[in-house]
């Protein structure tokens, strides 16, 4: 059944995409400019993504065969693919009046009234399919009718979904989190393209934590954590609030002490290291809550990421985050307190980027971010393991870190209870039961 959470993957996208359009539709509705750019961008990612790629998926493999199984189905399936064939007339028809509305003020209340209804239509759309067509699906297919489905829906060389298309639909939702004004996207002007370039994970430990306990007073924090990662691999250690995480990344960087154990990094016992030298070592860390300096500017909250580093190559390695989040780029010389609070995660994590990591720990990067800046920081952290970077990835968002994690594990109160692939997780009872609210 991996197509329905792929599926289910794609529906809180799109979500998160209609609740940020209505958002920007009321700004609109408030006297905001209609940015033809913005909307451009939303109608391509809408016309790659759904009318082309995830509604012939369904069309083609999990309805077909839903149809074949149960008398039921067509009920359901009949009004949701007349959505599925409604699609690129309803966009190529407020692609139209979205134009007009952009030159016209006088036309801005027929394009709302369009766009509305189209956000509306969209959630009823997957609700009904979340609510009646999965269970149904569920409860009628087969165990080879699934191996046919999944297979599809897998398919990594597959030109409407695999590896190469599902980039192209990154890289638009990317577009439309820069462009997208900045109470709930980044809001940059430009829309530069996020670098990713394959490596492979080879199997040696980087990191070898054994046994670590960490107090906080007499309260015991950390119970004993074994935890390891390897070259390239990006591991998310996912767990209820107070689970300990926040703690175990402290530890690591050396900012909190520890009681007992061993931490062995690139080769070394650094459990005596500070904090300073582990830097100097290769672990940076983008810690919770950001924490950027926030009367300096941009640049030289950058600058205190490097001060590990030789002098001579901060300048160069500052036009590589530039490259990576031209927003940044564009108010370098502005306080970073001026920065929204996505802006303010890309410049916690190219802080963290300027020491050269060997070993990228990320707290909770998505905390606090507007719906569509969730699946962004997923995205910049997706692409940075691509580049070949070692990640250790805290998360409350359990789904989405395990998602692009190679391996996981779950902390509760100070213990790691369970580890495995990141899709072992996902699947897990237990986890879906209590970290994914399923
Ligand atoms: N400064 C502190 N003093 C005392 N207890 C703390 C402190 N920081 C965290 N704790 C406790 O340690 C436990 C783990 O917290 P934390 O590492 O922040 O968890 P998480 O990051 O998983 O939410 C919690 O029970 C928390 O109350
Ligand atoms: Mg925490």
């Amino acid at each position: 059944m991996q197509a329905l959470r792929i599926i289910s993957e794609d529906h809180s996208n799109l979500w998160r995409l209609t609740t940020t359009i209505d958002h920007v539709a009321d700004e609109i509705e408030e006297g905001a400019p209609v940015d033809p750019r913005f909307f451009n961008s939303v109608f391509d990612y809408l016309e790659h993504f759904v009318d082309r790629a995830h509604h012939p998926k369904e069309d083609d493999y999990l309805f077909r065969i839903m149809r074949e199984r149960s008398v039921k189905a067509a009920e359901i399936l009949d009004p949701l693919q007349r959505d599925h064939r409604n699609g690129p007339d309803q966009l190529s028809t407020l692609r139209a009046l979205m134009i007009e509305a952009s030159r016209h003020a006088e036309r801005r209340a027929e394009f709302l009234k369009s766009l509305r209804l189209f956000t509306m239509g969209q959630k009823a759309h997957i609700s009904a399919e979340e609510r009646y067509a999965m269970p149904l699906a569920r409860e009628v297919l087969h165990e080879t009718d699934w191996a046919e489905i999944d297979a599809a829906f897998l398919d990594r060389e597959d030109p409407l979904f695999g590896d190469q298309a599902k980039a192209e639909f990154a890289e638009l939702f990317h577009r439309i989190a820069s462009l997208a004004p900045a109470s709930v996207g980044l809001g940059g002007q430009t829309a530069g393209a996020l670098v990713a370039a394959t490596t492979t994970a080879n199997a040696e430990p980087l990191l070898r934590v054994r046994n670590l306990e960490s107090w906080y007073g007499r309260i015991q924090a950390l119970k004993g954590i074994d935890i390891e990662v390897r070259r390239g691999e990006t591991v998310a250690l996912v767990g209820a609030n107070g689970a300990g995480k926040t703690t175990f990344m402290r530890t690591l960087s050396g900012v909190q002490p520890m009681r007992a154990g061993s931490i062995e990094f690139d080769g070394m016992d650094i459990s005596k290291l500070r904090s300073d030298m582990r830097m100097r070592r290769g672990i940076c860390q983008s810690p919770e809550g950001r924490q950027v300096f926030g009367p300096l500017s941009i640049e030289d909250n950058l600058r205190l990421g490097a001060y590990t580093q030789p002098r001579q190559q901060v300048e160069g390695d500052m036009e590589k985050i530039f490259a990576m989040f031209p927003i940044l780029k564009e108010k370098r010389n502005l306080p970073a307190g001026t920065l929204s609070g996505g802006q303010q995660q890309m410049l916690a994590i190219g802080r963290a980027l300027m020491g050269r990591p060997k070993l990228l720990l990320l707290d909770e990067p998505s905390m606090g971010l507007a719906p569509l800046l969730v699946q962004e920081v997923f995205n910049v952290v997706k692409s940075l393991k691509a580049q070949g970077m070692t990640i250790l990835l805290v998360e409350q968002n359990a789904m989405a870190a395990l998602a692009i994690a190679d391996r996981g594990y779950v902390l509760e109160t100070g213990s790691v209870t369970l580890t495995g692939s990141g899709q072992d997780l996902i699947n897990n009872e237990q986890v879906r039961a209590a970290y994914l609210g399923m």
